[in-house]
């Protein structure tokens, strides 16, 4: 073969393989459903850069899974964006979500969109600093795989179904911030189950702590893989349509822009901030080699935003787990124990007795009662019932009723989970 040839061959192999490659992964009716779902948001800005030209996996705030799952739309993530619209029916079409994520939507309003319930493989629901009103639906309680629900700072009104302790993976429960009514404890969040009300699970609170540990580094790890770059210097009062554009285009060489966060201040309207997430082997290094670039006439400034607190993903998974608990744990105070019994055999017995209640997060000693902190659903009542246990020696457990030492306002929420995970 000549070298002409050869060369030939080669361009075309090449230009074959770039066909191929460039071959859309996206799934026909994923794309369509995603397409009717804009529609429904009235074209929101965060995601008005879907064109049906491109392949639908690569668009902002959406993200395909791989081959096993036929390259499906396992995750949709729309945030910070003033749409004005209900959750769209079509939402319950993208089958194969294990994310959805609708979060600083304030004009998002409606009932929690029942079609959510088709969603069989959902591990994440994050409906947040939303207006969403109804009632926290029933039929959660189907989604077995849910791990993580988020639907705190809503309007949503009713009492919260019972049926949502049910759920064998579910870790987090948070729905502070609405309307709820009943226990006050259980608006405030979180799940801790008796072992005796999951009677197929076999994980004891503790086997509950270390799986939701483990699916918070799982989060945390794909939230670790984007490269987050912090944008300043563009002209504040540019349109932010123009500048998401100018981005897309700009960051486009890097690495597959996940996602512009593009946030405007409600009152001057003035653009405030900017983050570009990126995925990609090397994104971070080639993103920050357009430092100085120009868009709309100014010198852009980028920076890595990059965590400095030197912990793994497992550790700081296990921080959180761990902060979130203590955060939310409610004290109860303890009398009636043997005052001349060493502290370490004093934290026995109330081991023994309170471990029942719930996580038992810490236990703090006051000159003459004991403070028992216990975090999870319904922990303080279940404590209460310990009142006058008989403890030997004469002595009766006194366990009073807990005055509600906490208000809601010091279950201090983080302002965005995301400075945490990312
Ligand atoms: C929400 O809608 C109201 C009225 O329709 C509007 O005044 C307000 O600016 C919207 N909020 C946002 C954040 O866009
Ligand atoms: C929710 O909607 C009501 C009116 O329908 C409005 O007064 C309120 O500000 C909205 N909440 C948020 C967070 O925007
Ligand atoms: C900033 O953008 C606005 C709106 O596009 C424009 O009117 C203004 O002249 C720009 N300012 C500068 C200093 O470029
Ligand atoms: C980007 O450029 C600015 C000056 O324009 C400089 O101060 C800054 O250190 C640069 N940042 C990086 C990450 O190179
Ligand atoms: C726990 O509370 C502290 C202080 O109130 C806060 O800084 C922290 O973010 C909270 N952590 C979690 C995980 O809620
Ligand atoms: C606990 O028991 C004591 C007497 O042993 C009683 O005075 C108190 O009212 C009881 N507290 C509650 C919450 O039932
Ligand atoms: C739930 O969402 C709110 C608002 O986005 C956030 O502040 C809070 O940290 C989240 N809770 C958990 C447990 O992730």
């Amino acid at each position: 073969m000549d070298k002409i040839t050869t060369t030939f061959l080669f361009s075309l192999f090449a230009l074959l393989l770039t066909a191929s490659l460039s071959k859309d992964l996206c799934h026909k009716d994923d794309a369509n459903t995603l397409l009717k779902i804009k529609k429904s948001l009235n074209n929101p800005y965060t995601i008005i850069s879907w064109d049906p030209k491109d392949d639908c996996c690569t668009w902002v705030s959406v993200e395909c899974g791989d081959a096993t799952v036929d390259h499906r739309v396992i995750s949709l993530d729309i945030s910070n964006d003033d749409v004005s619209a209900q959750i769209p029916p079509e939402v319950g079409d993208l089958l194969y979500l294990q994310t959805l994520i609708f979060r600083k939507l304030p004009n998002l309003t409606g009932e929690i969109q029942p079609t959510i319930a088709k969603l069989k493989y959902l591990r994440f629901l994050w409906l947040s600093w939303t207006n969403l009103t109804g009632p926290v639906p029933e039929f959660l309680s189907q989604l077995k795989d849910l791990e993580y629900i988020n639907l705190s700072f809503n309007d949503l009104s009713g009492s919260i179904p019972g049926s949502l302790s049910l759920l064998p993976k579910l870790g987090i429960l948070e729905l502070s911030r609405n309307k709820l009514t009943g226990d006050h404890s259980l608006s405030l969040s979180i799940l801790w189950v008796p072992r005796r009300q999951v009677p197929e699970a076999s994980e004891s609170s503790r086997g509950r702590t270390e799986n939701l540990v483990h699916h918070m580094k799982a989060w945390m790890d794909t939230c670790a893989s984007r490269t987050k770059i912090r944008v300043e210097g563009f002209n504040t009062s540019s349109d932010r349509l123009v500048l998401l554009r100018a981005l897309k285009d700009l960051f486009e060489t890097c690495g597959e822009v996940k996602n512009i966060e593009i946030r405007v201040d409600p009152v001057s309207k003035l653009i405030r901030s900017c983050l570009v997430i990126l995925l990609g082997e090397g994104a971070k290094e080639k993103a920050l080699l357009l430092n100085g670039s120009q868009v709309g006439g100014r010198k852009l400034t980028l920076s890595a935003v990059e965590r400095t607190d030197g912990l793994t993903t497992s550790g700081r998974a296990a921080k959180f787990v761990a902060d979130f608990q203590k955060n939310r744990s409610e004290i109860i105070s303890v009398t009636g124990y043997d005052p001349t019994l060493p502290q370490e055999d004093l934290e026995s017995v109330l081991w023994k007795h309170f471990a029942a209640c719930g996580e038992i997060t810490e236990i703090t000693y006051r000159v003459s009662s004991v403070l028992v902190h216990l975090y999870g659903l319904g922990s303080l009542q279940r404590a209460v019932q310990l009142n006058g246990t008989d403890l030997g020696g004469g002595f009766t457990l006194t366990v009073p009723y807990p005055k509600r030492e906490k208000a809601e306002a010091e279950h201090a929420i983080p302002d965005d989970i995301t400075k945490t995970l990312y």
